[in-house]
């Protein structure tokens, strides 16, 4: 969960809350309800939402219905998505999610 208190501390030009959160020409940035939730509901919930009815293989513990289980995870999802592109499962997203992704996780602190 961003805190909103963070906001008081933007610049406009960088940081937002967390280090290397990029701002739009609006001073916007990727919330969980602008890009996070859509995105994981979208390319991972179905193997990787806690209430899958068929997780194909995707570890228990694994989910990402809630921006906190997002954060907790965040290491391991830039790994697999942005460093290695194994997932989701084969890879592939178009480049222009991943950047939204990296932006998205340094924003929420991640
Ligand atoms: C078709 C099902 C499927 C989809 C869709 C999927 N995953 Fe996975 N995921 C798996 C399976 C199966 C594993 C365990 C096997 C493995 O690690 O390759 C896994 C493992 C992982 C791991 C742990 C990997 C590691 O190296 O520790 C992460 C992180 C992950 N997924 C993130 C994601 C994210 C983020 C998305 C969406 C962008 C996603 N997955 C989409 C099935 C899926």
């Amino acid at each position: 969960m961003v805190l909103v208190t963070l906001l008081s501390a933007c610049t406009g030009t960088v940081a937002d809350s967390g280090p290397g959160c990029i701002l739009d020409t609006g001073g916007g940035h990727p919330t969980w309800a602008n890009f996070g939730d859509p995105f994981f509901l979208t390319y991972c919930d179905s193997c990787h939402a806690e209430t899958s009815p068929n997780r194909f293989g995707a570890p228990d513990g694994l989910y990402f219905d809630t921006e906190a289980e997002v954060l907790t995870d965040a290491a391991a999802i830039r790994s697999a998505v942005i460093d290695n592109q194994t997932m989701p499962l084969g890879g592939g997203l178009p480049p222009e999610d991943l950047a939204t992704l990296d932006n998205y996780l340094s924003c929420i602190g991640g």
